[in-house]
C-alpha cells in the first residue's frame, strides 16, 4: 500500500525499529522485497539510483515499482536516492517516486543547502509539494553503484568523505525543510576496508540536536549487533544495496551453467535470483525489527 515515508519511518520508530531501505536496479529484486516485506507484516522501502532514473527505461522501471508498491500489501515506499540532478529529481518524481534524496553533500555547506530547496522548489511547481525529502550532511567515501573498498577518512575511489557536524544539523534542517537526514558517522558505500568503525559518539550528538529521523546509508558490511543499535539513536530508515547484489551476483554465478544445460531456463534461474534477494531482506527486516 502506498506508505508516506517520513511517516513510514515515525511509526517505525515510535515502536522501536527502523526500516529497511534497498536500491532496486531491476523488478525480480523488488518483488522479492515486497514479498519478503509482507511475509515480515513490516513496510520496506524500494531505492531507485540516479544512474538508474537518469534513463527512459529507469523512469519506466520507476512506474512499475509505483505499481508494486501500491499493491502491497504492507507499506512501501519507492525514493529516488541521492539525486543531485533537478532535471532528474522531477522525471522520477512524475514517473512515481514518492520521496527523493535531494543530495548535495559533495557541495559546499550553502550550496547543499541551496539544491536542498531548489529541489522542492521545482516539485512544488510541478504539483508534487508533497513529496518528502532526505538530505545529506556530511560525505561519504565509495561508490553508490560499484563496491570497491572504502574507509570513512576518504581514500575511496571517489567522493569526498566526513562526518556530519553535528553543529551544522539544526540550521540545516531549519533552512532545508528535509524530513529526513543522511548522516556521516563513519558509515561507507560499498565495501569497508577493515572493519567499520562506526561513530556512535557523532549519532548521539546529531541525535539530540534535531526530532526528524534519521538516515544510515552504507549498511552493507555494519554487523547486524550493530545495525540494532540504530533506532534507538533516531536512526530510522537504513540503506542496503551492495550486500544484495554480492547475494545475487553469487547465485548467478553458481547457478547459470545448471538452469543453462536445464534447457536455457531462464525462469528457474530468475526464481533463484528471486531467493536470494529475498533471504536478505528478510534478514535485514528481521534485524531492524529486533
Ligand atoms: P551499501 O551499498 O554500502 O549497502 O550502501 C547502500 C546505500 O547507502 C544506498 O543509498
Amino acid at each position: 500500500m502506498r506508505a508516506r515515508l517520513d511517516h513510514l519511518v515515525v511509526s517505525a520508530l515510535q515502536q522501536g525499529a527502523a526500516v529497511p531501505a534497498f536500491t532496486c536496479y531491476d523488478f525480480t529484486t523488488a518483488l522479492a522485497v515486497v514479498e519478503a516485506a509482507e511475509e515480515a507484516g513490516r513496510g520496506a522501502i524500494l531505492l531507485v539510483a540516479p544512474k538508474t532514473a537518469a534513463t527512459p527505461n529507469g523512469l519506466r522501471l520507476i512506474t512499475a515499482l509505483r505499481g508494486l508498491a501500491d499493491a502491497a500489501s504492507v507499506p512501501v515506499a519507492v525514493q529516488l536516492d541521492h539525486a543531485s540532478d533537478l532535471r532528474v529529481i522531477a522525471d522520477a518524481v512524475a514517473a512515481g517516486a514518492d520521496s527523493v534524496l535531494a543530495d548535495g553533500s559533495s557541495l559546499p555547506y550553502e550550496e547543499n543547502i541551496a539544491l536542498v530547496r531548489e529541489a522542492r522548489a521545482v516539485l512544488a511547481a510541478q504539483g508534487h509539494a508533497d513529496v518528502v525529502i532526505e538530505a545529506e550532511l556530511g560525505g561519504l567515501a565509495g561508490d553508490e553503484d560499484r563496491a570497491f573498498g572504502a574507509d570513512a577518512t576518504g581514500s575511496s575511489a571517489q567522493g569526498t568523505a566526513g562526518l556530519t557536524d553535528s553543529a551544522q544539523v539544526e540550521y540545516f534542517i531549519a533552512r532545508t525543510g528535509a524530513q529526513l537526514l543522511a548522516v556521516a558517522v563513519g558509515n561507507v558505500h560499498g565495501k569497508y576496508k577493515g572493519e567499520p568503525q562506526l561513530r556512535w559518539d557523532v549519532l548521539q550528538d546529531i541525535a539530540v540536536r534535531t526530532h526528524i529521523p534519521l538516515v544510515l546509508h552504507g549498511a552493507s558490511g555494519i554487523p547486524a549487533e550493530e545495525l540494532v543499535k540504530a533506532a534507538a539513536m533516531n536512526v530510522g530508515k537504513v540503506n542496503f544495496n551492495t550486500e544484495l547484489r554480492t547475494g545475487v551476483l553469487a547465485t548467478l554465478e553458481a547457478q547459470t551453467g545448471s538452469y543453462r544445460a536445464d534447457g536455457e531456463n531462464l525462469q528457474g534461474l530468475l526464481g533463484t535470483w528471486n531467493a536470494s534477494a529475498k533471504g536478505f531482506a528478510a534478514g535485514a527486516l528481521s534485524t531492524l525489527t529486533r
